[in-house]
């Protein structure tokens, strides 16, 4: 087969490295069968633009799995790519993978391949390679980052299984690895709807800084999506986040953590008494009134139960932010979350070895 394509275009976002790296690869092997190769980071993006080539193009997008979808940002610039008939494109996504033993475990896409191709289909694109990438899991709010050893063995054969991905579609092929999960991954749809709606919300204030943080602005400056503002000279985790973990993977102070019993706590006394007390006082509601038989009293009473849930919530977090300048309070905060402790790895992805230069 010759090769097919005389450019190829990468639009990326990566948290920590993983989808990056991949991307990397990808134009490691376009450009040694002399494609003119680029590669262009979504993060703070502000337009949505392709550049003017001469001759066929190529077209990928390369992202982590966040929630079984692509990082919101990510979908927001797909959803804004222009209209074009006929460009080929392709999609791939790193996962969450794991290593039991000398067995790799995939991880799990959801809408992540599906969604993003449909989207692209009816803008005129011609979908040629679906694939995901079973890179380390970065989502160390929930486990620990995983031990160097299995990090760089799952790197090892992500590059060979990426190259020879990137070979079949550059030379003109096509491969739609994403479709031998397809019944996992329309079970969990729903979820990713969820998460999507709802769930990044409450997952994006979970991060605190603790009181190592030296107010040195890093997390601030290098967040993809701009949710992190520095109030009362500390960081503070805007409803903006998409929890890609970038900023607690590279902290240079280790001050990020996870508030996991801290956040459990915080939702218990928001949702069952501090939102509850206000409506009765206040208003002589019930928070999720069902016994209604008006329906229009049982719609306006408990949109009005949630929109005060969802201010009592902001207000809450800002007032916790308030408290974490209290070194006590902060301490208090901090040890109760399993990533303030040394076995709580953090992760990022391992330095290149290859240090070709990318065009
Ligand atoms: C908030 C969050 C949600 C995630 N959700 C999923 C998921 O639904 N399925 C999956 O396989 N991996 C999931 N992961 C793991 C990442 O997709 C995976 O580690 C990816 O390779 C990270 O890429 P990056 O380093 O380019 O950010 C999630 C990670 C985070 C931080």
């Amino acid at each position: 087969m010759s090769v097919a394509y005389k450019n190829l275009l990468i639009y990326y976002f990566s948290g920590t490295g993983n989808a990056k790296r991949t991307a990397e690869w990808i134009i490691e092997t376009a450009s040694e069968m002399g494609i003119n190769a680029r590669m262009i980071n979504i993060d703070r993006f502000e337009k949505t633009e392709i550049p003017e080539l001469e001759g066929k193009t190529l077209i990928g997008f390369c992202a982590p799995t966040h929630g079984f979808n692509l990082p919101p940002n990510m979908l927001k610039y797909i959803w804004k790519f222009p209209r074009r008939k006929n460009t080929d494109v392709f999609i791939v996504n790193t996962r969450a993978g794991m290593k039991l033993s000398k067995l790799f475990v995939p991880g799990l896409s959801g809408l992540a391949q599906f969604f993003p191709a449909l989207v692209l289909l009816l803008k005129g694109y011609k979908i040629k390679g679906m694939q995901p990438m079973d890179l380390p899991s970065n989502w160390i709010s929930i486990h620990p980052g995983l031990r160097q050893k299995v990090v760089v063995s799952m790197f090892e054969r992500c590059e060979r299984i990426t190259k020879k991905f990137a070979g079949r579609i550059l030379n003109g092929g096509s491969k739609y690895k994403a479709f031998l999960s397809l019944p996992f991954d329309l079970a969990v749809a729903p979820i990713a709807v969820g998460y999507y709606f709802v769930g990044r919300f409450g997952i994006a204030k979970t991060f605190v800084a603790s009181n190592t943080c030296t107010n040195c602005g890093l997390c601030e400056k290098q967040c993809p999506v701009k949710a992190i503002k520095t109030i009362k000279r500390r960081p503070y985790w805007t409803f903006n986040c998409e929890s890609c973990m970038r900023c607690m993977n590279t902290c240079p102070e280790r001050a990020i953590e996870t508030a996991q019993t801290f956040t459990i706590a915080f939702w218990w006394i928001i949702l069952s008494l501090v939102t509850p007390w206000l409506l009765k006082e206040f208003y002589g509601f019930r928070l999720f009134n069902f016994d209604q038989t008006d329906w229009k009293s049982y719609i306006f009473e408990n949109a009005f139960a949630v929109a005060v849930w969802f201010l009592t919530l902001w207000a809450g977090y800002h007032f916790i932010h308030f408290l974490m300048t209290f070194k006590a309070f902060n301490n208090l905060v901090a040890y109760t979350s399993f990533t303030k402790y040394k076995f709580w790895r953090r992760y990022k992805a391992p330095k290149r070895q290859k240090s070709k230069p990318i065009v």
